[in-house]
């Protein structure tokens, strides 16, 4: 049960009502902040009405706040990347980012900024290990990703904070893992593409708890986030064993993925391996480095 306390902090989470904001929430809240959700659905106690396309916004609570993480973006994974689809992708990001960079005067008890951004931003090169000084790529994503941080610096003129390059987030309720989880469950999983392409992954407990470190300790700049980086194979086999079912099914073609999500499947065909020294160097110590660790903190019973 948490209790928020008046000595604490206040924060404000942009795209509060999704899969991270709503871990973040809770992982706040347990140590005593109070926290508001920007959406453009307010529902509950706690909600604040926005809709960066209108550049409208409640203004009420904005004299409260501390701490302004921005989360807020279309999902990249749940649709077809139609034209228009791209379109919305790109733009949820950058208006509602640059609609924050205009309210920023109207908190001016603002500490500190988290604008959230993705590790698919560098060249499709396998074989090297990209770290935060390596130039973006020219793909989609990596396009999204230069312009959202092009975006949040015009935040971070006018307040401390960082960009966090998100890897692909491990919970136990939603996201990624519950896709790869359901073929498994049902007998029919298998690796994708050719099985050796990596991807970094951080354990939704070390993404909070690196949240609430950037802002303990201001600290300032991109950094990649992920605990490792893990091949499909390797994520694939470790899932099978801790849900316990066996895989039998050959990997699924690259061609076959590519016929069924169209553009979208280089979110799990592309090969990236990232590095996390810079986020390491500040004093951050991740809990999760191994697929094994995140898997048995979600499967593990008794
Ligand atoms: N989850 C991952 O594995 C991962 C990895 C790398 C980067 N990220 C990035 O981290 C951020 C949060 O991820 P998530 O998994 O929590 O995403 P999510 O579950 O899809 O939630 C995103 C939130 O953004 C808001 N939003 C969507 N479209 C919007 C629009 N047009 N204008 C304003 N707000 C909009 C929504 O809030 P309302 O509908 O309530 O307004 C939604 O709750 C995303 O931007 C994502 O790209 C996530």
């Amino acid at each position: 049960m948490s209790t928020v306390r008046d000595d604490m902090p206040t924060v404000l989470i942009a795209g509060g009502s999704g899969l991270i904001g709503g871990h973040l929430t809770r992982h706040f809240k347990d140590r005593g902040f109070r926290v508001y959700k920007l959406t453009r659905k307010p529902t509950k106690h706690g909600h604040i009405f926005w809709d960066p396309s209108q550049e409208k916004i409640s203004t009420s609570k904005l004299a409260k706040i501390d701490v302004l993480i921005n989360l807020a973006g279309e999902n990249i994974g749940s649709k077809r990347w139609t034209t228009t689809r791209k379109a919305q992708i790109l733009a949820s990001r950058i208006e509602s980012t640059e609609f924050l960079a205009t309210v920023i005067g109207q908190m001016p008890n603002l500490k500190y900024y988290i604008g959230a951004s993705g590790v698919n931003c560098y060249q499709n090169l396998s074989g090297k290990t990209f770290s935060e000084e390596d130039a973006y790529g020219s793909d989609f994503l990596a396009t999204v990703v230069k312009e959202w941080e092009a975006a949040h610096q015009r935040v971070l003129s006018q307040v401390p904070g960082s960009v966090l390059r998100i890897s692909m987030v491990l919970s136990r309720h939603g996201g990624s893992l519950q896709l790869m989880k359901q073929p498994i469950y049902w007998g029919l999983g298998a690796a994708v593409g050719p099985g050796t392409q990596s991807s970094p992954w951080v354990h939704i407990d070390d993404l909070c708890r690196l949240v609430l470190f950037a802002y303990d300790q201001r600290i300032e700049g991109t950094y990649n986030v992920l605990g490792a980086n893990a091949t499909n194979i390797e994520m694939t086999t470790r899932l099978a064993k801790w849900l316990k079912r066996p895989l039998f099914m050959p990997n699924i073609p690259a061609i076959v993925l590519r016929f069924l999500l169209g553009e979208r499947a280089i979110l799990v065909l592309a090969d990236l391996k990232a590095s996390n020294q810079k986020v390491k160097d500040t004093g951050f110590t991740f809990k999760y480095t191994s697929l094994d660790s995140a898997f048995k903190s979600f499967f593990k019973r008794g």
